[in-house]
C-alpha cells in the first residue's frame, strides 16, 4: 500500500550569525541566516520559533512574531527584541549565540507596509520600543527615499541607552540631510545633547508622543507640519500609544484605509 505523502514543514531551521546587546538583560538584536526563497517587504513579520522542550531538542513548540528589521536586498534576516523579563519566549531567545538553531516560518505577515498607502510626500514613521523593528527595514530601503520627500521617523524610549540603532539612523540622516529627520524622544529622563547631536537644545525635554503631538511639539521638533492630505502615518508598538494616538490622529484627519481604499495611518500593535 503506498502512504500518504508526508507535508514539507511549515518552517525552516536557520543559525544564528551575530548578536548585539544594546542594553544588557533588556534590548538585543539577533542575525540569522536567511531561508532560500523567503521573500518580504519592510515592514511585514516572520514567526519565530524556538525549541524549548528539552526531551524534543530539534521541534520548535514555541512561536512569536518578530518584525523583520534587514532590509529585504540583505543577506541575512536580523531582528530586534526586547527581554520581557517573565516572557516565555523572549528570555530564551536572548540566550542564543552565534551557531545556535531558529525556526522560522516560511510565510510572512502584515500589512504595516508602505503599500497601505496611495500618494503623499511626507512618511511619519511613530515608535514606541521595539516597534522600531518595522521602520529600520523601510529605512534600509533605498525605495523609501525615492517615493518620499520627507521622511520623519520618531523612536519614543524611557531611557536615552534604550535608543537602539542610534548612529546607524544618525549616519541615515546624514545622508539623506534635508529628507531624513529622526527624532528619538525618551519619557523617563531628559534627553542629552551629547547623545542627541542632531537635536536642537529645546528638543531635548522628556515626553510622550501622545503629549507632544498635542502640544504641537512634534511638529515643531520635526520642523514639519501634519497634514493629513500630504501626511501618511505609521505607528507601531505599545497598544497603549497606538490606541491613544490613533485617537488624538483621528481627529486631525487621519484613517486606517478600508476595503482597499488607502487611508493616511497604518497601525500595528507588538503585544
Ligand atoms: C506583529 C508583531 C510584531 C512583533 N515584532 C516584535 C519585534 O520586532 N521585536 C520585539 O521585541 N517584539 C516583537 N513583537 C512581540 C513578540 O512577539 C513577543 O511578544 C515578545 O518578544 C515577548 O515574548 P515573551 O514570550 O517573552 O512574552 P509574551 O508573553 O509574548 O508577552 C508578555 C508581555 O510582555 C510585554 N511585551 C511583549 N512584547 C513586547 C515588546 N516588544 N516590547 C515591550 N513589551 C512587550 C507585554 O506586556 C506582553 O503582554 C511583535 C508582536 C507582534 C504581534
Ligand atoms: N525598558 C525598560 O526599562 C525595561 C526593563 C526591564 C524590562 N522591560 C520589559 O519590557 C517591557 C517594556 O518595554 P519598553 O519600555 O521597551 O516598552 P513600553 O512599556 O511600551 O514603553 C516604551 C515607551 O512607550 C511609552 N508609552 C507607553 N504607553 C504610552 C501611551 N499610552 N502613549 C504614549 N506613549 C506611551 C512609554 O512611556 P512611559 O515611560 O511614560 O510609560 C515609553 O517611553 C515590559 O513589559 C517589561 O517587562 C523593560
Amino acid at each position: 500500500m503506498t502512504q500518504p505523502p508526508v507535508a514539507a514543514p511549515r518552517y525552516t531551521k536557520q543559525t544564528v550569525t551575530r548578536q548585539t546587546v544594546w542594553v544588557t538583560e533588556k534590548l538585543f538584536s539577533l542575525t540569522v541566516t536567511r531561508p532560500p526563497g523567503f521573500k518580504f517587504v519592510p515592514g511585514q513579520f516572520a514567526r519565530l520559533g524556538l525549541a524549548l522542550d528539552p526531551t524534543a531538542p530539534d521541534i520548535p513548540n514555541e512561536w512569536r512574531a518578530y518584525s523583520m528589521v534587514s532590509a529585504p536586498s540583505e543577506n541575512e534576516l536580523e531582528f530586534y527584541s526586547v527581554v520581557v523579563p517573565d516572557g516565555k519566549f523572549s528570555p530564551p531567545l536572548a540566550q542564543l549565540r552565534v551557531g545556535d538553531a531558529l525556526w522560522i516560518n516560511n510565510s510572512v505577515f502584515g500589512f504595516l507596509t508602505l503599500e497601505a498607502f496611495a500618494g503623499g510626500e511626507d512618511l511619519w514613521l511613530l515608535a514606541t520600543g521595539t516597534g522600531l523593528s518595522a521602520y529600520l527595514s523601510m529605512l534600509r530601503d533605498p525605495a523609501t527615499f525615492k517615493r518620499f520627500k520627507h521622511i520623519v521617523l520618531v523612536h519614543g524610549v524611557r531611557h536615552a541607552v534604550e535608543l537602539a540603532y542610534r548612529d546607524e539612523l544618525l549616519s541615515l540622516m546624514q545622508q539623506h540631510a534635508g529628507q531624513l529627520t529622526y527624532l528619538p524622544i525618551t519619557t523617563q529622563e531628559p534627553l542629552t545633547q551629547q547623545l542627541s547631536p542632531s537635536l536642537r537644545p529645546t528638543n531635548l525635554a522628556p515626553g510622550r508622543l501622545t503629549t507632544l503631538l498635542r502640544s504641537g511639539e512634534l511638529e515643531a521638533r520635526a520642523g514639519l507640519s501634519l497634514d493629513p492630505s500630504q501626511a501618511r502615518l505609521m505607528l507601531c508598538g505599545n497598544p497603549a500609544m497606538v490606541t491613544d494616538m490613533r485617537s488624538l490622529l483621528s481627529d486631525r484627519g487621519f484613517a486606517a484605509g478600508r476595503r482597499g481604499v488607502p487611508g493616511n495611518l497604518a497601525v500595528e500593535n507588538y503585544w
